[in-house]
């Protein structure tokens, strides 16, 4: 079997760099890490080793769509430049066959442990149909890893009654004291998300200690990817739910990523939730995990994609991107977003505009681009809607739209060159900020080619959207039905 195992997975090496030729450096995202070919999904093992950050992703080399699931790899030496790895696991062996799923990794005694889901999914002599998640591991040094032969470390056998055994996948590790800690995605048989905590003193044998928190029909169906970790003064609980109902603009219909925050008692595994809020407002995000980096940022990337409008499948050799690493902070009860500071290094050309009165439409020399750092300040409010048109020329553009009244930020793919029928709107609440005794309302926009993250507020929210418009529409025009008075800066960004 072993032997078999290694075959698939040098196979899978040996296609994956040579089609990676084949896919030129430009038609993908400059600072965003992305496929290299074919199609990622979640970001998986998002870990230190040897002082290097690594990071996995949940990889289907051989086409642009989900397929059976291998690990692709890369790694950085600051969040912002990947060097890409040979992938890292294939489905090779009896357990993990139906895929290699989402999971976490950590270095223990010099080693690289890699943490994730095998999928088993065959149909037995009888004709019954064998569909199980199971918890593995395989070891390795920073390229090369071996799956463990005692896998699965942990099966469903034991989970609670009334718990899925057919959902129970993702599993995010760490350590506290001399004991690791397992967070893992999990349904009730009726469907109902919750996340399991377990406990191990060698990262294979696994005691049940309690469910973390349940949806109990509030927050969607099965809850994918979770992971747990303090912030601040409190805990963070972050899932992703299947199959939310949208709830006024926090959250949306679908596939939905949450904070639920609130305390945590060690001693009892408790944790006391006190919020739930949306962890992304846009129409590209799912599935994020999170590394505490060793100088005690904690930072967060997630796939920027979702399930329910792969869009981009199919249009390019490659699928799939994640979003900026972001740092994570805890203000005012609740978590804050704002891209990894390392960015800061790559900005360059500075256009900057301050203290501009604009009423309809304007747009300043120098303000363009595809692959920028665009941030606007917002000081007088003598309009109804305030808008930016970005990636824009005569036929193409994004709309990003600030309803002053609703105290609502749109962001519009509808006119971004998209011929899918896919949702192309959404909304979140936003309020100008006070700001030494004046309202401001603070946006920085990320663009990298197909991609666009809206910080607003210093990370008070986020909206992250993908767009397919052509690469000559650079343009960036301000639009407002009244009396507005702005801060524009604009930095290129140069990898
Ligand atoms: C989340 C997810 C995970 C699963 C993986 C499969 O996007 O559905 O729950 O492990 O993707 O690719």
């Amino acid at each position: 079997m072993e032997e078999i195992g290694r075959s698939q997975l040098a196979q899978a090496r040996k296609i994956e760099e040579k089609d990676i030729t084949g896919v030129p450096k430009d038609s993908r995202p400059q600072y965003h890490l992305s496929s290299p070919v074919g199609w990622m999904n979640d970001p998986n093992g998002f870990s230190y080793y040897e002082g290097e950050c690594h990071l996995f992703f949940q990889y289907h080399p051989f086409s642009n769509t989900w397929g059976p699931m291998h690990w692709g790899h890369c790694k950085s030496k600051d969040f912002i430049q990947w060097e890409y790895l040979p992938l890292a696991l294939a489905p090779d062996q009896e357990y993990d066959a139906g895929g290699c799923y989402s999971g976490s990794a950590m270095e223990v005694d010099g080693e690289h442990v890699l943490v994730y889901t095998g999928v088993i999914d065959r149909y037995l002599k009888d004709g019954t149909h064998d569909y199980r998640q199971v918890q593995c591991i395989a070891k390795g040094n920073g390229v090369d890893y071996e799956k463990y032969e005692g896998n699965p470390v942990l099966d469903g056998q034991g989970l609670p009654e009334g718990c899925s055994r057919e959902d129970f996948r993702d599993p995010k590790v760490w350590k506290e004291g001399e004991k690791y800690y397992m967070a893992v995605g999990n349904c009730t048989i009726d469907g109902d998300g919750q996340a399991l905590l377990y406990r191990s003193c060698d990262l294979k044998q696994w005691e049940f200690l309690c469910i973390l928190d349940q949806s109990l029909g509030k927050y969607g169906k099965m809850w994918e990817c979770p992971d747990f970790f303090p912030l601040g003064e409190k805990h963070v609980l972050l899932v992703s739910p299947q199959d939310m109902r949208a709830r006024g603009y926090e959250f949306h219909n679908g596939n939905n990523s949450i904070f639920l925050s609130g305390h945590y008692e060690e001693s009892t595994f408790k944790f006391q939730r006190e919020g739930a809020k949306a962890a992304d407002y846009g129409l590209d995000f799912y599935a994020p995990q999170t590394i505490l980096a060793p100088d005690g940022r904690r930072i967060l990337m997630g796939w920027m994609q979702s399930w329910d409008a792969k869009f981009m499948g199919g249009l390019l050799k490659w699928s799939g991107m994640m979003t900026i690493p972001r740092e994570l902070s805890m203000r005012d009860g609740r978590v804050c977003q704002n891209p990894v500071r390392e960015l800061e290094g790559y900005r360059k050309n500075l256009v900057e505009y301050t203290g501009e009165k604009i009423n309809g439409m304007a747009s300043f020399p120098g303000i363009s681009g595809r692959v920028i750092d665009l941030q606007v300040e917002i000081m007088e409010f003598a309009f109804h809607h305030f808008a930016i048109r970005f990636a824009h020329n005569e036929e193409y553009e994004m709309l990003l739209q600030y309803n002053r009244q609703r105290n609502c930020l749109t962001i519009d793919r509808t006119h971004s060159g998209l011929v899918r029928d896919v949702v192309c709107r959404r909304k979140m609440e936003t309020y100008p900020v006070l700001q030494e005794g004046r309202e401001v309302l603070k946006l920085r926009i990320l663009l990298d080619q197909y991609s666009a993250e809206v910080f607003v507020n210093d990370g008070e929210r986020v909206m992250t959207s993908l767009f397919l418009t052509p690469m000559e529409a650079d343009g960036i025009v301000f639009d407002t039905d009244g009396e507005a008075c702005i801060n524009v800066r604009k930095y290129d960004i140069c990898i």
